[in-house]
């Protein structure tokens, strides 16, 4: 197939979360398998500061925005470690104002006092971009026939293909995958928002456009895309209940039919700890016994804890959102000290948990280590030297960071949900027993149900050693590479085509 991936950020260039890993490690993996494939995303000062070699295209693209038409330029690198093209949508008012030193992110700022808050013109930056994804098509070196789209910031692709360039050469063929990485972020603005798409009022009605009385990107896109996915088989059957469904349990059970779950895949290439450059001694399942404390104790050193082999470390990476359990973990944490534990967290996000974190760990300096903000190393010397990784998502649609600790030996703890349901086998005695188990798992969203599993992971920590060390290599030695989920989007990808195929003869 020929694929035009249109995403919001991408690792290497611009992250804020999985997504960008996902954006950078599946065109790869696509095209490992054969697939044409280019990537598009917008040319943030992100983008400018990353150090890739990056050219101006001669292309400038007619963006239409409202009334006007912007000439926007194209900028052009390549996926690191690939041969994939990787497009820029450059329109600095919209896009270079990013700064993690002044408080300004991809999609938000931080506000006086410390609050987070989206852009105000988050609606006309992405449709502007949206537009621009469709009218980079023209300018590939290969004629795409799926147009895979991700999330809200590029859910009115399909929109905009179906209403406004069907009729065009080059674009009646195209087919258009929408997969959503997160149900709680939707895209939702004012009606007063729809005269910047050009596109005609009576597309506002509940059947298309509209979501009570709201302009609903997401809603949009699953409405119009041909396919739609989300990262995990389990969170695919959870959105469709009210409980994870964020009002739209309703549409997407209606368009079963189109919905399916793939499972994300990690990059080996950058998570694997026999060949990590940010940690202090590279393993293997066969090494990681004599190894990983090394690491354990470069992890004890860096975030000032005292170096102490037999101390299990508790690690926790996180986006600081009311989706991560961070509560959880907060209302637990003085049990897991109880325990005898140090904690250490990582993480960027909403005001309240800084806070809170910050409070945590200036009452229990010797026992808490915290870096509130992205720091991309870091993220590997916690998983390497961390003995349990949490993960007690409130809801997770594919989640990543549990696939890292696996592959570093790191069982995760994580609560049944999503993609953690899909990839963590829960050391119960009898997973144990037929050497199966991988991690630590739990379903009710308590901080008891957080407390007990710790506790039950630290029962087999301190007491059957031989247990514990077998289910971190078994978790080390599963594969959740990308190669098998890029198998199944290339399928994904031909069901698409035929069906054009079809329609066509
Ligand atoms: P989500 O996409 O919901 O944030 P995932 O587990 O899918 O969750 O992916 C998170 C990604 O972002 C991982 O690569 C993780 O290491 C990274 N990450 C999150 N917060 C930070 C941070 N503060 N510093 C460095 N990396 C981070
Ligand atoms: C979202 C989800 C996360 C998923 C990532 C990549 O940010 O929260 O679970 O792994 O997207 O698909």
């Amino acid at each position: 197939p020929r694929v035009l991936f249109a995403t919001p950020e991408v690792a290497g260039f611009a992250k804020t979360g999985g997504l960008a890993d996902v954006s950078a490690s599946l065109p790869r993996a696509l095209a490992q398998l054969g697939a044409a494939v280019a990537v598009v995303m917008p040319y943030y000062n992100a983008v400018r500061r990353s150090g890739q070699p990056i050219e101006r295209t001669p292309f400038v693209l007619p963006v239409p925005l409202g009334d006007r038409v912007l000439a926007c330029r194209v900028y052009r690198s390549l996926l690191p470690r690939s041969s994939v093209p990787i497009y820029f949508i450059e329109h600095s008012p919209f896009f270079e104002r990013d700064d993690p030193r002044l408080g300004r992110g991809l999609y938000q700022q931080v506000m006086l006092g410390g609050y987070r808050a989206d852009y105000p013109d988050n609606a006309e930056r992405f449709i502007f971009f949206s537009r621009a994804v469709l009218e980079l098509v023209p300018h590939l070196d290969f004629r795409p026939e799926v147009i895979h789209v991700n999330d809200w910031q590029t859910a009115l692709v399909p929109v905009f293909l179906a209403e406004a360039y069907r009729s065009r050469p080059g674009y009646n063929h195209l087919r258009t995958l929408l997969t959503i990485h997160n149900l709680a972020y939707q895209g939702i603005f004012g009606r007063d928002v729809l005269p910047l798409t050009g596109l005609p009022g009576w597309l506002f009605n509940p059947t298309q456009l509209e979501y009570h009385g709201f302009f609903n990107f997401l809603k949009a896109g699953i409405i119009y895309a041909d396919a739609i996915n989300t990262v995990s088989p389990t969170y695919a059957r959870e959105i469709q209940t009210p409980e994870y469904g964020y009002g739209l349990e309703g549409l997407l059970a209606s368009v079963q039919h189109k919905l399916t779950g793939i499972v994300n895949g990690c990059d080996y290439e950058q998570w694997d700890p026999a060949h990590d450059p940010h940690i202090a001694a590279t393993y293997t399942p066969d090494t990681v016994v004599e190894r990983k404390p090394l690491c354990k104790a470069d992890l004890q050193r860096r975030f000032d804890l005292p170096v102490m082999a037999d101390t299990p470390v508790l690690g926790m990476i996180a986006r600081l959102v009311h989706q991560k359990g961070i509560d959880l973990v907060l209302s637990a944490a003085p049990g897991f000290l109880d325990l005898g534990c140090q904690i250490v967290f990582l993480g960027e996000g909403d005001r309240e948990y800084h806070d809170q974190l910050q409070a945590f760990r200036s009452r229990h300096p010797n026992r808490v280590g915290l870096y509130l903000g992205f720091h991309e190393g870091l993220a590997h010397v916690i998983e390497a030297g961390a003995d349990l990784f949490l993960m007690p998502s409130r809801y997770e649609p594919c989640g990543l960071n549990q696939l890292y600790s696996l592959k570093y030996g790191t069982p995760p703890v994580v609560r049944v949900t999503g993609g953690l349901a899909d990839t963590v086998v829960n050391a119960t005695e009898e997973n144990i027993a037929a050497g199966t188990a991988t991690g630590f798992a739990f379903h009710d969203y308590t901080a008891s149900a957080l407390y007990e599993t710790v506790r039950w992971a630290l029962t087999l920590y301190h007491h059957r050693p031989h247990h514990f060390r077998q289910i971190m290599q078994t978790a080390m030695r599963q594969d959740w590479s990308w190669n098998r989920s890029a198998r199944e989007y290339v399928a994904l990808y031909d069901r698409l085509c035929q069906t054009v195929a079809r329609l066509q003869h």
